[in-house]
């Protein structure tokens, strides 16, 4: 596991750099000891007793059990100049997976992995709100922490807007990062507008009329009605957006039948629905249940169908991102450096708080394919160059100089 900096990194000993750099083996504990102990959404309590135990051990103003195991914490510049409150979110979930990776900070809990970098996101929160809690004469305004339960699942960004986090004071702008096994280690993906797509979901339940394999005039078959419903869907995206935009529909469940000579009596049928214009907002709800209503009536089939929405898309203030932009610029230094226009139909429920206030969310790279530090996020294998670590840190550092100064 590489620790230290890539050779590449340029030579900027400057005051924010010089101090984060020492902080980056304290970043790599951390980070290892939140590995070992992943927990799934909401149920985060090893994650927050660790955090309010560092709060605690710095001295950091704090608040626990928001939205069950969320903590906001809140640190105050004593420099004079503005009193604006910038807020830095980090998610702290972990995934219900098993890992393969055999490193000596492998996950201690049967089934549950941190393989998507949360773990990492919380770590360098805790250097960001440490480093500022150290040098709180280096900014003006206030810096509120976020660390937000259960982002894979079911969501806990609303619960926590709910819970008033971005009240008292009143947040005027939020950022987060998601390190990112898409980019080379020591890049930034970053992106004005949407970043990362709507996520919307469905299930359908297909009511036909079974039967004898051998006597289909006496039966309505809920396989060959799904089957139609599933091509249909296809031609949602291809027929009915703008070739412009971008938008996804898939069907990744289908269950039906139980015998090669039985027609099945119902058929069940689940997808996900992506895209990054809110302007589609129903369109596509509308559509999937238009092709599934068709579809049935024509076949004498009746259905249950539910769809929801559980994020919005992510979108990127222009002048949030161009504040990000600036800051990262000076950090990164590979020949990527700064990726513009980084987009991917994943979601996140950092559009929540984008939703609220001006903000912006970006990728910081963390693969390191030379030390097999590329598996892609969900993976059993998933892992990411540390290094990632103090440059996110110093990232969110320069941003709260910026922002409240
Ligand atoms: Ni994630």
């Amino acid at each position: 596991m590489v620790t230290t900096f890539p050779s590449s990194h340029k030579v900027d000993l400057s005051r924010i750099r010089l101090a984060i750099r020492s902080l980056q083996p304290q970043l790599v504990e951390w980070r290892r000891q939140l590995h070992q102990k992943p927990e799934l959404g909401f149920e985060e309590k090893i994650t927050a007793e660790f955090i309010q135990n560092k709060l605690q051990e710095w001295g950091i103003e704090h608040e626990t059990g928001i939205a069950e195991t969320g903590i906001v914490a809140i640190i105050k510049g004593t420099k004079l100049g503005t009193e604006k409150v910038l807020a830095i979110r980090a998610d702290m979930d972990a995934l219900p997976i098993q890992e393969q990776n055999e490193v000596p900070y492998k996950s201690q809990h049967d089934g549950i992995m941190h393989a998507c970098g949360h773990d990492g996101h919380t770590a360098i929160a805790l250097g960001t709100a440490y480093y500022l809690q150290q040098h709180r004469d280096s900014f003006a305004g206030t810096v509120k922490m976020f660390f937000q339960p259960a982002e894979e699942s079911p969501g806990g960004a609303k619960p926590m807007i709910e819970a008033g986090v971005l009240k008292k004071p009143d947040v005027d702008g939020i950022i987060g990062l998601h390190l990112w096994n898409n980019l080379p280690v020591g890049s930034v993906g970053i992106r004005s507008g949407a970043l990362m797509a709507a996520v919307e979901c469905f299930d359908c339940t297909i009511l036909g009329k079974g039967g004898h394999g051998a006597m289909p005039h006496q039966t309505v078959d809920s396989i060959v009605v799904g089957a139609q419903i599933i091509n249909a869907l296809q031609t949602i995206v291809a027929r009915n957006v703008d070739p412009l935009e971008s938008a996804v529909v898939t069907v990744g469940e289908f269950h039906a039948g139980t015998k090669r000579n039985v027609i099945a009596d119902t058929a069940r049928l689940s997808g996900t629905v992506r895209y990054f214009n809110p302007a589609y907002k129903g369109f596509f709800m509308e559509r999937v249940e238009q092709t599934i209503a068709g579809i049935c009536q024509s076949q004498g089939a009746s259905y249950d169908f539910n769809y929801w929405s559980h994020y919005p898309p992510v979108i990127n203030h222009p002048e949030m991102t161009e504040l990000v932009r600036s800051q990262a610029q000076d950090v990164v230094e590979t020949p990527m450096g700064i990726v513009p226009e980084c987009q991917t139909m994943g979601g996140e429920d950092m559009s929540f708080f984008l939703e609220e206030v001006p903000g912006c969310y970006f990728f910081l790279g963390s693969a390191n394919p030379a030390e097999d530090l590329a598996y892609p996020h969900h993976h059993p294998r998933f892992d990411f160059d540390e290094t990632a670590l103090a440059m996110g840190v110093e990232i969110f550092v320069r941003c709260v100089e910026k922002f409240c100064n």
